[in-house]
């Protein structure tokens, strides 16, 4: 089994790194990760490039991400949340995934080589308010739609600035039984996306 994870938080061990930590204690297998604010990646510029051909027109650390994320069965997305949505480094990846867009929506007729992906957002947020969810979960569903991830939802530890992500008991709990059920379902090879 092998797993992504991205991290879009700027502290490495921060509040989201907490519950990456509950994540990959209990996750079987290879598990790679990466973090927003150490790669070199620069926004889409929508050049059509991937309406003729899979891949991007721009070559930065892009290429070894996508490398690694296209062969793996898991996919971990976790991110502060920064003005209500992920962090801007990790939006700026998420834009970056529209090269798999044009095959999966009829503009391309050359495949990409994207393995099906189960996967879940971490977010931890500093404050609480109703809806708070709404941008942030919807964001990173584009990111899961293009990768071919079929989602286990989102696991948000709220309030850090009054308790710390590492404190929060039941959040890490459900950390571990999301790890848990993403190794039956891989082994069992139980899900498509
Ligand atoms: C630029 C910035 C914007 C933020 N925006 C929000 C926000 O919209 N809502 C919120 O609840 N917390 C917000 N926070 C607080 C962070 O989400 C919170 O501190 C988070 O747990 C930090 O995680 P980390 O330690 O992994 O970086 C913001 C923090 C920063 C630095």
């Amino acid at each position: 089994m092998k797993t992504v994870i991205i991290n879009g938080s700027p502290h490495k061990n921060g509040h989201t790194a907490a519950l990456i930590r509950e994540m990959t204690s209990e996750l079987n297998g290879e598990i790679k990760q990466y973090n927003a604010y150490d790669m070199k990646i620069g926004a889409c510029i929508d050049c059509k490039y991937c309406f003729k051909k899979p891949g991007c027109s721009i070559k930065d650390d892009m290429e070894s991400f996508c490398n690694d994320m296209e062969n793996a069965d898991v996919f971990i997305v976790a991110s502060p949340m920064h003005f209500g949505i992920v962090s801007a480094p990790l939006f700026t990846l998420a834009t970056r995934l529209q090269r798999y867009w044009p095959y999966k929506n009829g503009k391309r007729n050359i495949p990409d080589t994207l393995s099906p992906k189960v996967g879940c957002l971490l977010m931890t947020t500093g404050g609480k308010w109703v809806n708070m969810e709404l941008l942030s979960d919807g964001a990173v569903n584009f990111i899961f739609d293009h990768t071919n991830t079929k989602t286990l939802g989102s696991i948000y530890a709220y309030q850090t600035d009054c308790n710390a992500a590492d404190t929060q008991l039941d959040v890490l709990a459900e950390v571990r039984r999301t790890a848990q059920r993403i190794n039956g379902m891989v082994s069992e090879k139980s899900f498509s996306y």
